[in-house]
C-alpha cells in the first residue's frame, strides 16, 4: 500500500507537534521516521493509525483521501500498530489473544485459529506456544505476538514506534528479520526510532522529524554525520571557548549506581573541578535527570560515594547540599523554580530571608530593583512571575540563586530560549565559574553542549560514558554516542586512559 501525507498539522496547546507534515511513502518499503524526544513522530503515527485525528491535513492511501477516526477504523483500512508503551495484557492465553478484536470473530473457530497462529508462528520463526499465557511473555515475544496478530487480521502497513526499546539484541535481530521478509511480500513498514543505528541497519529511507517538523530525508548509503546534524543541530553561533583553568575538586562521583523506574545506571565516577562546566547529554531519559538528582541530594545512590570538597555526603538530604553551596534549577521553571502568583519582589524576600521574620518590603523592593537592573529582566518587582517570558523567567532563577555558590546543577538552561537569552544566561554562568562554582547541566542541545562544556558524559540505553573532553568533540561524534554509534571505541578508550 501506498500512504502518502500532505501538509498534517496538531498542535496540543502551545506545542506543534505536527507543524505541517508531507510525506509519500512507497509500497514494499521499510520508511524510517528518525528524530529526538518530542520531535513528533509518535503524534503523526497515532494519527496514521485513528489514535488522534490531526487539526488538518490529509492522508491519501493508494490514491485516495481517507479520515481514519479510530484504531478499529485504521485496522480495517489494513493501517496496524505496534505501541512504544506495551498495553497492559489481561490474563489470557496466547491464542485467545490472538483472536481478540478479529472482525466477525463472534463465535472464533478456535482450531481453525490454532492453525493458523501455528503456520503463521513457523513462517516467521516465532517460537510461540499458543497454550502459553500472554503474562509470561517477554516485551520481544509479545511484540512478536502483536505482529502474527495485526498480519492475521489482514494489515498491509506495520507501524513500530520505538520497536527496539526493552528487547533483547536476538529478538531485535529476529524483528529486523521478519521486517525485511514482510517488507519483500509487498508490506508497507513504518520504523520509528531514536536509534542511529536501527534506522541505519534496516530502513529503505529515512524522514527526518525535529520540532513537528520534516527537516530532511536520506536513503542508502546512509551518512550518520548528516542524520545527526538533521536530528540535532541548532547551530548555535559559536563564541569561542572560555574555559577556565579548573581548581579543586567541587563535587565528585565514585562508583554510583542508582536506580529509578524502569532505569539502572551502573557505576558511574567522575569529578566537577571548580571553575568546569560538565554536560550530560543522551536522549531524554536516559538517566541524566536521575544522575543530576542524585548530585542535588534528591537521589539517593544504591552504591558508590558522593563527596562535596572534602565531605562525604552520599545520603544526606537535598537541604544538606544545598547548606553546603548547592543549587538545583530544575527544567520546569514554573512548577519547581518559581512560584505563579508571586510577584519578582516576593521571590527576593523568600530567597534571601530579607529582614527575617518581620518582612522588610523596602528592602525587598530595593533588591528586586537591583537584580533586574542586573539580569536584564524584563519586568518589575511587582509583576508576578508566571507574567515574564521564558527567557527572563530564567534570568530570574539566575537572579535568584545565591552569592556564594560552589555547585550549579541545572536541566535545559536555555530551552525554548532566543539566541540572546542563551548567549546572556552563560554569561553569568561563565562569570560564577570564574568565581570558582563548577557547573553540571542537562541539554538535549549538542551545539550548546559542546560549546559551553569542559567535558562531557554521554548517556545511552543505561550506559554512561566517561567524561570526554568536549574539544575532542563534534556534533557528528557527540550524536553519534546518542544515538548509540561509537560506543565500543569508547570502552576501550576509557580502559587505555585508566
Ligand atoms: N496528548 C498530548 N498532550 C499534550 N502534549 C502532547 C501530547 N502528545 C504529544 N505531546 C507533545 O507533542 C510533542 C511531540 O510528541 P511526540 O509526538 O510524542 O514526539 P516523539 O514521539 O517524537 O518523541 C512533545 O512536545 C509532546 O510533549
Ligand atoms: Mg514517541
Amino acid at each position: 500500500m501506498q500512504i502518502e501525507l500532505r501538509d498534517i498539522r496538531k498542535t496540543f496547546g502551545s506545542v506543534r507537534a505536527n507543524a505541517g507534515i508531507s510525506l509519500l511513502i512507497p509500497p514494499a518499503s521499510i520508511q524510517g521516521i528518525l528524530g529526538e524526544n518530542g520531535a513528533g513522530k509518535s503524534t503523526l503515527m497515532k494519527i496514521l493509525s485513528g489514535f488522534i485525528l490531526p487539526d488538518s491535513g490529509d492522508i491519501i492511501m493508494d490514491g485516495s483521501r481517507v479520515v481514519i477516526h479510530s484504531p478499529a477504523d485504521a485496522i480495517r483500512r489494513g493501517v496496524g500498530m505496534l505501541h512504544q508503551d506495551p498495553l497492559d495484557f489481561p490474563p489470557l492465553k496466547i491464542l485467545d489473544d490472538f483472536i481478540l478484536g478479529r472482525r466477525g470473530a463472534v463465535f472464533p473457530d478456535r482450531r481453525k485459529a490454532a492453525r493458523e497462529f501455528r503456520q503463521l508462528a513457523a513462517q516467521f520463526d516465532f517460537d510461540l506456544d499458543s497454550e502459553a499465557y500472554v503474562d509470561t511473555l517477554t516485551v520481544g515475544e509479545r511484540q512478536q505476538l502483536e505482529i502474527l496478530r495485526l498480519l492475521w487480521f489482514g494489515a498491509g502497513v506495520l507501524i513500530l514506534d520505538e520497536p527496539t526499546t526493552g528487547i533483547s539484541q536476538p529478538q531485535k535481530e529476529k524483528l529486523f528479520a521478519t521486517l525485511r521478509k514482510l517488507a519483500d511480500q509487498g508490506m508497507t513498514i513504518i520504523f520509528v526510532s531514536h536509534k542511529l543505528e536501527d534506522v541505519e541497519l534496516l530502513c529503505s529511507r529515512v524522514a527526518v522529524f525535529r520540532q513537528g517538523e520534516l527537516v530532511g530525508s536520506a536513503e542508502p548509503p546512509y551518512e550518520t554525520k548528516s542524520l545527526v546534524r538533521m536530528m540535532f543541530s541548532r547551530d548555535l553561533a559559536f563564541t569561542g571557548r572560555t574555559s577556565v583553568p579548573p581548581g579543586g575538586p567541587i563535587l565528585s562521583l565514585r562508583g554510583v549506581s542508582l536506580e529509578a523506574l524502569r532505569l539502572q545506571i551502573r557505576d558511574v565516577s567522575f569529578e566537577a573541578r571548580a571553575g568546569e562546566v560538565i554536560g550530560l547529554a543522551g536522549m531524554e531519559g536516559s538517566g541524566q535527570s536521575v544522575l543530576l538528582s542524585a548530585c542535588a541530594g534528591l537521589a539517593q545512590p544504591v552504591s558508590g560515594r558522593v563527596r562535596l570538597g572534602e565531605n562525604d555526603v552520599t545520603g544526606l538530604s537535598y537541604h544538606a547540599f544545598m547548606k553546603r553551596g548547592v543549587a538545583y534549577l530544575p527544567a520546569a521553571r514554573l512548577e519547581q523554580g518559581l512560584v505563579a502568583g508571586l510577584s519578582l519582589a516576593d521571590h527576593f524576600i523568600l530567597s534571601e530571608g530579607v529582614g527575617g521574620i518581620f518582612i522588610d518590603r523596602g528592602r525587598a523592593q530595593d533588591l528586586a530593583s537591583d537584580r533586574i537592573r542586573t539580569y536584564n529582566i524584563k519586568g518589575a518587582p511587582s509583576h508576578q512571575v508566571e507574567s515574564l517570558s521564558g527567557g527572563n523567567q530564567q534570568r530570574m532563577l539566575l537572579a535568584l540563586l545565591k552569592e556564594s555558590l560552589s555547585l550549579i546543577l541545572l536541566e535545559h538552561p536555555t530551552r525554548g530560549l532566543d539566541i540572546e537569552s542563551t548567549l546572556y544566561i552563560w554569561s553569568k554562568l561563565r562569570e560564577r565559574c570564574a568565581q570558582g562554582a563548577a557547573i553540571v547541566f542537562i541539554s538535549a542541545d549538542l551545539d550548546e553542549v559542546l560549546q559551553y562544556s569542559d567535558r562531557v558524559l554521554v548517556f545511552f540505553s543505561g550506559r554512561v560514558s566517561p567524561p570526554l573532553p568536549a574539544e575532542g568533540l563534534s556534533v557528528e561524534k557527540l550524536g553519534g554516542l546518542i544515538g548509540g554509534k561509537g560506543w565500543d571505541v569508547l570502552a576501550s578508550a576509557a580502559v587505555a586512559h585508566g
